[in-house]
């Protein structure tokens, strides 16, 4: 049975469970939503990355996880806590955090939400010393995400990935307090 993260005004974040990969390509695999996050994935990898969550949840304690809205109750984004495992990265093994929304749920202050929880998660149960977020620098959604949340842009973490150049944004726990 998957396990409730958080619980959030509109939203539950739970962890994935076997079988969830079909609802993930369905919904949240679209070329808009891929974009900038290399393109649309093949059922395979899909699976391949809800195995990976799954073993990190189980040995780590924190994962992507499946975002259900309340009012409907199906899966409107997909969103949580990785390491930064990018090789060209500087600073592999951080707390990585990242978010893809359904398209037809944009504009809703999901992600913002979610992530409230998902920092919330990461700084007290999880115990991240800082976590960072990455993206390329041509998607202003989410990189003016980053900065709503008092993610600090960090060009020092900057690097150049396979597809293209990636740029950083951090946050500590003391900063969240502040923001908050
Ligand atoms: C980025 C993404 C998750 C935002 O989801 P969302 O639920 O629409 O975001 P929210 O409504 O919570 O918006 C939060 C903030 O994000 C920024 N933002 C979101 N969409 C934006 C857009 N189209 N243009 C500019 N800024 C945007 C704004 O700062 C916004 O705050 P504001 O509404 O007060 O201006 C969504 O666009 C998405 O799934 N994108 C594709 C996946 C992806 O690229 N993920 C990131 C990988 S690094």
């Amino acid at each position: 049975m998957a396990d409730i993260i958080a619980e959030t005004e509109r939203l539950i974040l739970r962890t994935v469970e076997d079988g969830d990969e079909a609802e993930h390509a369905r919904l949240l695999n679209s070329p808009t939503i891929m974009k900038f996050i290399g393109g649309p994935m093949e059922p395979a990898e899909i699976e391949q990355r809800h195995a990976k969550a799954m073993a990190m949840y189980a040995r780590e304690g924190f994962s992507f996880l499946f975002v259900i809205e309340k009012a409907s109750g199906e899966m409107v984004g997909y969103c949580g806590i990785k390491r930064v495992d990018d090789p060209a990265a500087p600073n592999k093994g951080d707390h990585e955090i990242g978010w893809k929304i359904r398209e037809d749920r944009w504009g809703r202050g999901y992600a913002s939400e979610a992530m409230h929880a998902v920092i919330d998660w990461a700084f007290t149960r999880v115990q991240a010393p800082h976590v960072v977020a990455i993206t390329a620098p041509d998607n202003m959604a989410s990189w003016k995400l980053m900065a709503k949340l008092g993610m600090v842009r960090r060009d020092d973490l900057d690097f150049e990935a396979d597809h293209g150049p990636l740029i950083q944004y951090s946050l500590t726990a003391d900063q969240w307090e502040s923001a908050a």
